[in-house]
């Protein structure tokens, strides 16, 4: 017998577990055995000057679905395998990204689905300084809003692409991880529908629904982030978790701000509530006063530098157009996003796609019923905010806003 005949039971052994650990390890990621990556991209001739094509490299799972490792010829870039993506992503049936690393190219592709549909859940409180609570998840992961980290947050999207679901979880949320020893609402609900499931908590410092309000809310709120500062430098801390940590001190409440709809602001002609708000998110980050925008019509008037700047939870719904979506987000794809709830959120350069929790109106009731005051229930729709123990007080005089504060603004013009 020669040595070829004494080998050849071996190597077809050999052959056999290759075949079969190829097969696995394509059922298990989902891949068709027919597709082959290296002959794709000589069809579609893929090459260099001297005719040499991409080669795989290896294959393997990911968060998202699995990763071709490719190395690419001299000459070729990220911008050659860039433009065969659509004509890829129809062969393989799936989307994909594609990225250069460590010298090779990454081609991922995404098999796992967003879940469109998450019931909301009261999360468990974090043992962490702060706010922090959960708003949503992604392919693999909970999408948490730290507001430590970041504090200030806007969300926007069209009609119908679940601003308010998200608000109504967000709020939910907040209120019963924080106690209302520990947390101030300040609601200003400029479209007059969405917030009022929440004027009545303990937690509720205002409730407002005029320009005027809003106005003046935001100055007191910025009046107090002044005077918590003076404290601080008196007590030589920077900020809110150094000096509630201090012995034998008054703890400070955290304070959410809530504007619903700020393109309504824009109503006043001299934009005082605007220029206010600007100023807030300037400054307020230490002092545990956290903002929370929303908005239907993201625009440059609207979302402009100062609150880009200020602003590090980007939440974007389905926009209406790529112009849209630029704007909130500096690219396009909100704009084709699917709507209910299904968003993308951006911190720094940093963007997730996910889904946000859906919460009905009767779990907000249930879910904050403990917290609601006892006040008399309204009977007419708007008259009865003005009776909310000074949450809403829209009879009053007119009283100056705070001149020290309202003195110069103008320098956030030129921002
Ligand atoms: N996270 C979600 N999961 C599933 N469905 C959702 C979700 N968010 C919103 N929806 C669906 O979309 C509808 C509209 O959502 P929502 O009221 O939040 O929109 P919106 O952005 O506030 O619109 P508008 O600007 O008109 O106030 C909801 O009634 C609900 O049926
Ligand atoms: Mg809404």
């Amino acid at each position: 017998m020669s040595s070829e005949n004494i080998l050849e039971p071996l190597v077809d052994c050999i052959f056999d577990v290759a075949k079969v650990s190829k097969k696995l390890l394509y059922e298990l990621l989902d891949i068709k055995e027919q597709f082959n990556i290296e002959t794709f991209f000589k069809t579609v001739e893929l090459k260099n000057k001297k005719d040499q094509y991409p080669k795989q490299i290896k294959i393997y799972s990911s968060d998202k679905g699995y990763i071709y490792l490719m190395s690419a010829p001299i000459g070729l870039g990220l911008s050659n395998f860039l433009k065969c993506k659509e004509s890829l992503e129809l062969q393989l049936r799936h989307k994909i990204d594609i990225r250069e690393r460590k010298g090779y190219i990454e081609i991922e592709v995404i098999t796992k689905e967003l879940n469109y549909n998450i019931p909301y859940k009261l999360p468990i409180k974090e043992k962490t300084e702060g706010i922090k609570f959960p708003i949503g998840e992604s392919l693999n992961e909970k999408v948490i809003l730290d507001l430590k980290e970041d504090p200030h947050t806007y969300i926007v999207g069209t009609t119908g692409s679940g601003k308010s679901v998200c608000t109504k979880s967000i709020l939910t949320s907040v209120s019963n991880l924080y106690g209302p020893g520990e947390l101030e609402l300040y609601l200003c609900d400029l479209k007059r529908v969405e917030l009022n499931l929440f004027s009545k908590l303990k937690h509720t410092k205002k409730f407002v629904y005029t320009v005027e309000d809003t106005t003046e809310v935001i100055a007191d709120l910025l009046e107090e982030t002044n005077n918590r500062y003076d404290l601080f430098m008196k007590n030589n801390v920077t900020s809110i978790f150094e000096y509630n940590r201090l012995p034998g001190v008054k703890k400070l409440k955290y304070q959410i701000l809530y504007v619903e709809e700020i393109v309504l602001l824009l109503e006043d002609k001299r934009k005082t509530a605007m220029k206010l708000l600007k100023q807030l998110i300037a400054i307020s980050r230490a002092s545990g006063c956290y903002v929370f925008l929303t908005t239907q019509r993201p625009s440059n008037d609207v979302i402009d530098n100062v609150v880009k700047a200020n602003i590090n939870n980007r939440i974007v719904f389905k926009c209406e157009d790529s112009k849209n979506s630029i704007v909130a987000l500096d690219q396009e794809g909100a704009d084709k996003l699917r709507g209910k709830g299904h968003g993308l959120i951006k911190r720094g350069s940093y963007i997730v796609e996910f889904q946000s929790f859906f919460i009905t109106d009767q779990q907000v009731k249930e879910l904050t019923r403990k917290y609601i005051s006892n006040i008399k229930a309204v009977k007419e729709p708007y008259s009865g905010y003005k009776h909310l123990n000074n949450k809403v007080d829209s009879n009053k005089k007119e009283k100056p806003l705070k001149t020290n504060i309202l003195e110069d603004l103008s320098f956030l013009d030129n921002i």
